[in-house]
């Protein structure tokens, strides 16, 4: 099997972020989204991947690379434009040639990976199966509905859902989708829809199969979904500390505090990870807190939030809490009187200051 991971789009919902960088490059537990779908990729078993790239091409390439680092092949597709989920299956179509494959959405996180669900597919005869899951909010999303096991009807965005069951971004096809995606036409939206071709194999007989996923699964479009998605894989990770902790700090839970960085006097709460070269000093870090790397935070108390890399935050008395913080963010106290917070926000920043009295 080959996979095929979508990295395109603009990711407007997580402006200021993604101004400047590729959404599915935003790190949750200090490693970008990114890297966590090749890796479930590669554990898999699949080693051949496609990565179709938009306007952020160079980012995504520098990032990424040959894959040589997890024992893949990456080979990058260019669209020209986010023309839709089809439409990158399309322009896929020499490099997936006849082979059977999974394609997977670059911003996406799930639990416990893809094993068993490509597995489940490459021991069938199905021409398709998709991956979904029960939500709360159906009408967001592609919603299915099954018969007999079987799929029958897909709607992307449905004002009434028929059932609770969403599409979560990961769709394996055989070579049967390309019939569909060169069929189909562009929806209200201008795009070549993916749910439009999976219900054109539907329509003309084919097997189109669910596989419905328990755990959790996150699309991480807007900053309260990569806070989300920070907090399940914080959950996961393992206790392990190769930066330095000095006498007068306390780290209890689960903490990751990578490389070359430095607790002084500090309390860090997990779960919770440090990146390399980042300094913590007369701080607390509470649960749920990814720090990137070559961060510095003094005098500051901060928890369940993402701060970015080379960002600083010092001597802010508030805590800070629910917040994602960009790259070569400060955030600091002037100096000067009267007492008043001195920052340099992006544009569309937001920040909640609590006003005393
Ligand atoms: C896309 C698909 C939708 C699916 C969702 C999962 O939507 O079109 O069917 O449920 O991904 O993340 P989009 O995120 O492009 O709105």
């Amino acid at each position: 099997m080959k996979g095929l991971v979508l990295s395109g789009g603009k990711g407007t919902r997580l402006y200021p972020i993604t101004y400047t960088s590729a959404k599915q490059l935003v790190p949750v537990a200090n490693k970008p989204v990114l890297f966590r779908v090749i890796e479930a990729i590669v554990e898999a078993g699949i080693m051949e991947i496609g990565v179709v790239v938009g306007d952020t091409a160079e980012e995504i390439e520098n990032a990424v690379g040959d894959g040589s680092r997890w024992g893949a092949r990456i080979t990058y597709i260019p669209q020209e434009a986010p023309l839709g989920l089809a439409h990158a299956v399309k322009i896929s179509q020499d490099f997936l040639g006849d082979e059977r494959f999974v394609m997977f959405l670059g911003d996406n996180v799930i639990e416990s990976g893809i094993s068993s669900l490509v597995r489940q597919f490459q021991d069938s005869d199905y021409n398709c199966q998709i991956v979904l899951t029960h939500v709360p909010h159906p009408e967001q999303y592609g919603v299915a509905e099954l018969e007999d096991g079987r799929i029958v009807r897909l709607v992307e965005k449905p004002r009434q859902p028929k059932s609770n069951l969403a599409l979560v971004g990961i769709y394996m096809f055989d070579h049967h989708v390309f019939e569909a995606v060169n069929a189909i036409t562009p929806s209200w939206r201008g795009e070549l829809e993916i749910t439009d071709a999976i219900q054109y194999l539907v329509d003309k007989g084919y097997k189109v199969y669910p596989y419905v996923h328990e755990g959790w699964w996150i699309d991480t479009g807007a900053p309260g979904d990569m806070l989300d998605a920070n907090r399940l894989v914080l959950d996961e990770i393992v206790h392990r500390i190769e930066g330095y902790v000095d006498r007068d700090s306390r780290v209890s839970g689960k903490v990751t505090i990578e490389k070359g960085a430095k607790i002084i006097n500090s309390v860090i709460r997990g779960p919770a990870i440090i990146g390399q070269e980042t300094r913590i000093v007369n701080s607390y870090v509470g649960p749920f807190t990814s720090i990137y790397h070559h961060v510095s935070i003094e005098g500051s108390e901060i928890e369940h939030s993402i701060v970015l890399e080379h960002s600083r935050i010092i001597d802010i008395d508030q805590r800070i809490e629910n917040s994602l913080i960009g790259r070569n963010v400060e955030i600091t106290r002037s100096p000067l009187k009267p007492k008043a917070h001195k920052m340099t926000l992006g544009d569309n920043s937001r920040l909640g200051i609590v006003c005393n009295g």
